[in-house]
This record gives structure tokens, sequence and C-alpha cells, in this order.
């Protein structure tokens, strides 16, 4: 038998866990109630890693299917992944059990999932039935675990999870087993009237335990408490003593595929939103809104420099200028806003995370303050950038000491008319304008956004290499990130705990796609398979671009062919010129 997927279901959840990941993933489920009813340990085979998916009970793998899988024989693959549905709780000991199931057999356990699902656990009485609505939310956010699992089997990553001591395990499997000792008894399931002699309860026990008698089921003394049974009944003719009259009898299947259309129609209908009027500084008092924390340095009229906080800075002509540009969006009566309409340059300082640094930042951020007061305590310390190095005569506002990075820039007065903009009148606290421009210099009685150039970047040097030869996780300075949220008392910002990095998804097209959309450039330059190998990555979208670089680099070259050795020299190229 070759398949990958292996899981036990006894109300479904698991199973629509498992057939989700499964068709992620381009593979088969198997479900294992036959072989777990027939004790059948016969091989499974796999080439690709092993996915055991199994419902949490009491904190624990149930203890049925523990005993199961010990026996059970895997051949192919050595790696196991473990995939939980648990209903809301956690899955404590669980991934040890799991662990100790794997390394029993010298297989390689890689991790597990935890999926919260709907809690299926009907003879609890002091367990709540899920409502409809959450029911429907669980199975939508199932797949993001869904999701997190798929990628890390598809990689064949090894998942980070806790770590259980044995103790923990210890303990956990002892609540198990004496819940299934004392708190499982059988004898409470019972058949009303409404039974139709079907025997599909007796066909879901995953031990046997129910036969019919004279067409009516009768419950023996092995149970899990699995709920299958009463979750599975047709006519929904089970009850567990008085502990489940009043309750709805979970099963999946009234939520999931045709069945449950319905009821996910009428949910559907009702948006998961509230809404939120967007009123000033929306991003501030209507959003949680992510942005950098720059302290921004201009010249005053006496050519001192001040500086500023700010969050409202992004990169805007990134690509197919003849420069790079941020657009920094500010109030328009700002110290920064009027020193840069008089003297055009500034700085953007990014400063390290940490939570003096960034009470200093919200300091200097007063509204209304002089220069002279913001700078009279400055906690930091200013150095000449590099255009003072390139032009000594000049002035230009200084760099902070203490940051990452920095970037020099001029504001770019010549758009959009901007040139004519006038610093405010002496008292006046905003502009009378009859005309404001469209998105550079003032744009509004109150507001300014200002498009600046890039002129030098400089950086701390151990984050400058890194950026040329290869940044690895630890390699990212601690930035912090404002949330934008702001109330009267306090001003919010994120710390910077790691890096967690992502890969991207690796899609090759072929090279005869790459060779058509190279034999449509209008060049004598030729490619050779070769090196349009070492571009088959590229998304098609930017082929064009890409190539017509290449070519644009062959003719300034005297290059009529470009193969492999030609292709490395372009891409080493872009490389070097960050340096
Ligand atoms: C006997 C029993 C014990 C359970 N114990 C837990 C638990 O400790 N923690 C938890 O979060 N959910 C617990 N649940 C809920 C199930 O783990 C959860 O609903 C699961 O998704 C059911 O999967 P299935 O529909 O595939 O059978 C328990 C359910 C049963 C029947
Ligand atoms: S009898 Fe017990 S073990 Fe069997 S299906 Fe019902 S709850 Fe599960
Ligand atoms: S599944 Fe329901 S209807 Fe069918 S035999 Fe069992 S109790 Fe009766």
């Amino acid at each position: 038998m070759f398949v990958m997927i292996l899981y036990f279901s006894a109300t479904g959840n698991t199973k629509y866990v498992a057939e989700m990941l499964a068709k992620k993933l381009g593979d088969e489920s198997l479900d294992l109630i036959k072989r777990i009813r027939s004790n059948d340990h016969s091989v499974i085979r796999s080439q690709k890693p092993f996915v055991i998916c199994t419902p949490i009970y009491v904190s624990y793998i149930p203890l049925f299917l523990e005993e199961f899988l010990r026996k059970q024989k895997f051949a192919g693959n050595r790696k196991v992944y473990f995939v939980f549905t648990s209903g809301g709780g956690h899955s404590g000991a669980a991934g040890a059990a799991a662990e100790n199931i794997v390394r029993r057999k010298k297989m390689l356990y890689m991790g597990y999932v935890d999926v919260k699902m709907p809690n299926n656990y009907m003879a609890l009485k002091f367990i709540p039935s899920p409502s409809d609505e959450k029911i429907i939310d669980m199975l939508k956010e199932s797949r993001i675990q869904v999701f997190r699992a798929a990628h890390a089997v598809a990689r064949e990553k090894r998942i980070r999870v806790r770590h259980i001591t044995q103790a923990e395990n210890a303990a956990t499997k002892a609540l198990a087993v004496f819940w299934k000792r004392f708190m499982q008894p059988s004898k409470d399931f019972h058949a009303t009237d409404k039974c139709i002699g079907c025997g599909k309860c007796a066909s879901v026990c995953p031990l046997n335990n129910i036969e019919l008698r004279d067409g009516r089921p009768v419950w023996n003394a092995s149970c899990a408490h699995c709920m299958a049974c009463i979750g599975n009944c047709p006519v929904e003719a089970i009850e567990y003593g008085s502990k489940t009259q009043e309750k709805p009898k979970y099963n999946i299947k009234k939520y999931s595929g045709k069945n449950g259309a319905a009821i996910r129609a009428a949910l559907e209908l009702k948006s998961g939103f509230t809404s939120l009027r967007p009123v000033d500084n929306f991003y501030q008092s209507s959003l949680f809104f992510p942005m950098p924390v720059v302290l921004v340095s201009t010249l005053t009229d006496d050519g001192k420099t001040t500086c500023g906080p700010y969050s409202l800075i992004a990169p805007f002509y990134v690509a197919g200028k003849d420069y790079y540009a941020f657009m920094l969006v500010c109030r328009n009566s700002s110290n920064t806003a009027q020193n840069l309409i008089k003297n055009k340059k500034c700085v953007v300082n990014f400063l390290p995370d940490d939570s003096g640094i960034f009470r200093e930042c919200v300091r200097l951020g007063w509204p209304g303050d002089t220069p002279e007061e913001k700078m009279k305590d400055f906690a930091f310390h200013l150095e000449e950038g590099h255009r003072k190095a390139d032009d000594p005569r000049g002035t230009y506002p200084k760099v902070i000491t203490e940051a990452v990075q920095a970037v020099e820039c001029t504001w770019v007065d010549t758009l959009d008319g901007a040139q004519n903009d006038i610093p405010l009148e002496d008292g006046a606290d905003h502009y009378e304008l009859e005309k404001y421009h469209d998105f550079n210099g003032i744009t509004s009685p109150y507001g300014a956004h200002f498009v600046l150039k890039i002129e030098k970047i400089l950086m701390k040097p151990g984050y400058r290499d890194a950026i040329v030869n290869g940044v690895k996780g630890a390699d990212f300075p601690p930035l912090p990130v404002d949330y934008g949220y702001r109330d009267s008392k306090n001003f919010w910002y994120h710390k910077h705990s790691k890096m967690i990095p992502e890969l991207l998804p690796q899609r090759q097209t072929t090279v005869s796609s790459v060779r058509y959309a190279a034999d449509r450039l209008q060049t004598d330059v030729r490619f050779t398979d070769e090196a349009l190998g070492k571009i088959a990555n590229v998304p098609r979208i930017f082929l064009p671009t890409v190539l017509k670089g290449c070519v644009k680099w062959a003719e300034e070259n005297n290059v009529k062919v470009i193969d492999v050795k030609e292709m490395e020299i372009i891409n080493d190229k872009r490389s070097k010129e960050k340096s």
C-alpha cells in the first residue's frame, strides 16, 4: 500500500483536515478505521514523509491509536509528521507521545501541527456545544494550520514544537489512562425509539464495542468515548444518559461539503467584520498600521541640525526613474516641513530598537516645540554625513551617530511646481494658499508631501557587508515598528524580536519559454540554452526586462553570444553595484 497521510477520525474533524492536507500536497489519504477494527498492521509504504492525523483525547493521543501505531509497520520514507486536531484546548503532551512512537521505530520525528477544531466531546456535560458560527469560523481558520503543515511536509522541514518533559508526558498519559478507566463508562449510551437499526453506529466504532441485537445497538464495556457512534447515527437516535439530550449531535458533515452548503451560505451572508469610521489621522486613530520609526534631520535657518520623528515615510520611486526617492508625509507647519521648504536637504535616520531610544523619539515629536527646545537635551550624537565629505563647503543636516543606517536626501522641488512653495509666515499655523499641489510640497492647508531624492545610503559596516554578501536571519538590524495607534496617554511601538525566513515559491519555467521571450527581442545578441536555464526561475512577467538588461550589457561589452559565463558576470554585476 502506497500512502502518505493516515488518519483516524470519529466525527469527521480529523478526516476533514487530512483530506485538505492531501489535496494541498496532491497526495492520498488513508482512513485507518478498518485497520484499527481488524488489528491489521500490514506494511504501509510511502516514498514521501508520513503524516499521521489524529484527534486529541484528554491532551493525549487516543490510547487505542497509540497502541495501534506502535504495532503498525512502515516502509519507504523514514520521516513522520503528526497533525493533531483538538477542541480548542491544547494538545498537551501528545507531541511527546508521538515522538516516542516514532523513535521506537527508529524513524525520524519531524514535529506536529495543532489544528483547533470544534469540540466533539458531547458526553461531557461541562463542555458546551460550539455554535454554528463558531464551527464555520473554526473550519475556515483550520486552513492556516493545514497550510503550515503542508508547507513543512512539502519541504521535508522539521516543525518547531514546544519541548515536553518526560514528567509532563508521564502525568498526561496517567490522566488519559485514569480517564479511560473511570470517566468513560459506555453503559450510559442508549438508542432511543428513533433508531432504525441501520447498524452505522456499530460499523464506525474503532473498538468494535457495539453489537446489534434484535436490530438495536448494545454497548459493551470497551469504549474510548470517541463519539463516533453518537455523531454518525443518521437519525440522531443515540443519547448518553441525560447529558446529551439538549445537545446537537456533532458531526462535521453537517457543516462541510454539499451537506453544509446551506448553513455556510446563511452564515457567510453575515460579515465577520464591523466597521470603523475613518477620521483625521486615520492611520493612527482608525487603524493598526505598522510603519517604520525614523528621525528626520533637517537644517534650521542658522545652519544647525534639528530632528523630528516620522513614520509616514515610504519608498516612492523604486525603479524606472533616473533616481530613487522616498515620500515623506508630514504636517506642513512642522519644523521638518518648514526646513525642507527652505533648504531642501534632510537625513532619514533609522535608529535601533530600544525603549530609551523610542522614548526620545516620542519626546522629539511634541508638536509646537522649537528646534532649540527639542535639541537642548538631545540624547544622541550628531556627525557629518558623506555629502559633506564630497562638498566640504556645503552645509548639510547631520547624521545621527547611533543610527543603524541613514539616508541622505534632497527634496525634489522641481516636481509639481513645488519650487513656488514658500515658508509659513511668522505666527501662522497653516497655509492660506489658493492652490495646493497634488502630490509634492504643500498639498493641503495642513499637510505636505515631499518627494525626497536618495543621494547617499550610509550604513554601519556589518549590515552593509551582509547586504552585499547575502543576509541571514541574524544579520538584520533590530528596528522598531510603530503601530500607528495612539491615544491621549500612549504611543505604541512593537519591539523587534526575531526574523523568520520564508522560502520564496520555486517556480521554474522551461528553457523553451525563456527562449520564446528571448527570440522576441529585436537584437543580434544570441543566448545559449544553458544561459537561459540560469534565468528559468525568473517570473514570466519580468523576463523581457531581465533579457533586455542582458542584451544591454552584451552590447556595451561587445559580446555577441551570452553563455553561462556571461550570465554569471551579469548576475555578479548586479550584486557588485551595491558595493
Ligand atoms: C474523549 C475526548 C477527549 C477530548 N479531549 C480533548 C482535550 O483534552 N483537549 C482538546 O482540546 N480537545 C479534546 N477533545 C476534542 C477533540 O479532540 C476534537 O473535537 C477533535 O477534533 C475531534 O476529532 P474527530 O472529529 O476527527 O474525531 C476531546 C474529545 C473527546 C471525544
Ligand atoms: S462505543 Fe465508544 S468507542 Fe465505540 S464509537 Fe461509541 S464512543 Fe466510540
Ligand atoms: S446508527 Fe442510529 S439508527 Fe442506526 S443502529 Fe445505530 S442507533 Fe440505530
